[in-house]
């Protein structure tokens, strides 16, 4: 069983439980007109991060690599009016589409996009003492996650979730010789997770239209 299937069984439960999403078709339509390479979580994956986001209640929500604002829209729709999503995007050209993508979903108000390259943004969140953030996404360079993790206990509190992409890549990750440019940085990832006394993991292996890839899941259970 191949990608093929995997692609139309995703097809079948999206048109099952998601239905259509005409917020969603336009920001991806507007991310190929752009030229936006399509490495966007699938509408099914960005359901799941929308119920955890709900599911815990979160008021506060930060995502590292924005892209066109795919992920960072379904994050979003589970906040409240009163709800904060800051998502930070290294290329400028990915936050001008994600910024239009997201005032078309009407998050406008709850969503912003910060450019620069994320380990410049997320001493500055440190440095204007924002509040802790309840949910976490990590879903940018992949030689960053060691740095990203680090930063992002630094943000969190005791019951943030920090939710980490392509933490499998095509089973890759298991190879510590592997020539994909991201794997070396997802293992160290890993091995640092699994160091961290205060956080508690797991990891889900995903297929579908994203093809052979996974999740890392921890929770913050100790005052960081
Ligand atoms: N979360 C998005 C996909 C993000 S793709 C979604 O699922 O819809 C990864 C993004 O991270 C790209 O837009 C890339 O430009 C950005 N990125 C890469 N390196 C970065 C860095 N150092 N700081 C911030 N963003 C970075
Ligand atoms: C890549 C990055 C992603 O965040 C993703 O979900 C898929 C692929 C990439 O850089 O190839
Ligand atoms: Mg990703």
């Amino acid at each position: 069983m191949e990608k093929e299937t995997w692609t139309q069984v995703d097809r079948y439960m999206e048109g099952q439980l998601l239905g259509p999403d005409p917020v969603l078709e336009a920001a991806l339509r507007d991310s190929d007109a752009a030229g936006l390479p399509s490495i966007h979580v699938s509408p099914s994956q960005g359901k799941l991060l929308q119920l955890l986001a709900q599911g815990m209640n979160a008021r506060r929500i930060l995502e590292i690599g924005t892209l066109a604002g795919y992920s960072t829209i379904c994050l979003a729709r589970a906040l409240p009016p009163e709800g904060r999503l800051i998502s930070l995007e290294y290329e400028q050209r990915h936050a001008a589409v994600a910024r239009a993508n997201i005032a078309r979903a009407g998050l406008a108000r709850i969503a912003e996009v910060r450019v620069g390259p994320a380990l410049e943004q997320l001493p500055r969140l440190r440095a204007e003492g924002q509040d802790p953030f309840d949910l976490i996404f990590i879903d940018a360079d992949k030689q960053g996650y060691p740095d990203y993790f680090a930063w992002a206990l630094r943000l969190a509190r005791r019951g943030t979730l920090i939710i980490a992409d392509n933490v499998v890549r095509n089973g890759e990750v298991i190879n510590a010789n592997s020539s994909n440019a991201g794997v070396p940085g997802v293992r160290r990832f890993i091995e640092l997770v699994a160091s961290e006394p205060r956080v508690s993991a797991t990891v889900v292996q995903t297929v579908g239209s994203k093809g052979y890839d996974g999740f890392l899941i921890a929770r913050v259970n100790a005052d960081v």
